[in-house]
């Protein structure tokens, strides 16, 4: 695990981006896994930014997201689709057919990450409850695509009325990603981040499983470190 602490948040959302532009242009046919929530909009701004100014390519690229709520239609304000569109996909150049987002066919999800030769590169956040993706606590390490239903804390959290169930990637779905960029900021993600990665390796915390994965990156804030 390799745990780089930036001065503040855009200090670490220019350090996400930089490793995802880095990856892209290493191998211009990613399979990215992407996150949702508050962390990764400043390192979505920046991807934005790399692809307007710098060239940054996205027409090869393969994105397949790590959850979105049940039942709700591709329109929906509240949908993950939506939010990837507006904060990402509409101002880059990913072609709209290599840009996954979970459905109720699990099978066909994991089919489709594993015909694109699996995921190079998985940016994941983490909730207060430890949860990654939507894999609250107590699931299963050994858990693949499937619906959940959502902790009430989860729900509380969305700030929002936001469905009680979900689509999610399984935490082993996750693990198989080659390399992990895990993000965190803020003072609020100090203490579970500490109990995630120092911690014991729990279902309890499920992003604690993230310590078995042999190339993890976790890119910090200070504030998140407790410092
Ligand atoms: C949400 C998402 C997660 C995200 C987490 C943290 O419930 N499903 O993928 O990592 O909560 O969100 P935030 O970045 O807003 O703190």
């Amino acid at each position: 695990m390799q745990v780089l602490v930036k001065p503040d948040y855009q200090a670490l959302s220019e350090e996400a981006a930089a490793i995802v532009d880095k990856s892209v242009r290493a191998k211009p046919a990613l399979t990215l896994g992407l996150p949702t929530g508050q962390t990764p909009l400043g390192m979505y701004e920046q991807l934005i930014a790399k692809h307007r100014t710098e060239g940054l390519d996205f027409a090869a690229v393969k994105t397949f997201n790590l959850d979105e709520y049940a039942g709700v239609s591709r329109d929906d304000p509240r949908s993950f689709r939506t939010y990837m569109r507006s904060r990402l996909f509409d101002h880059i150049n990913a072609k709209p057919m290599n840009t996954h987002i979970p459905d109720n066919d699990f099978q066909r999800y994991e089919d489709l990450i594993r015909e694109s030769g699996g995921i190079d590169l998985l940016i994941v956040g983490i909730g207060l409850n430890g949860h990654i993706a939507f894999n609250e606590p107590g699931s299963s390490f050994d858990s693949r695509t499937r619906l959940v239903t959502l902790a009430p804390e989860t729900i509380q959290a969305a700030g929002q009325n936001i469905p009680h169930t979900a689509i999610t990637m399984g935490i082993a779905t996750i693990l198989e990603a080659r390399k992990i960029l895990l993000l965190a900021s803020g003072a609020r993600k100090a203490e579970i981040l500490r109990r995630a990665l120092r911690g014991p390796v729990s279902e309890a915390a499920p992003a604690s499983a993230l310590q078995r994965h042999r190339d993890l990156i976790v890119i910090v804030d200070e504030a998140a470190t407790g410092l």
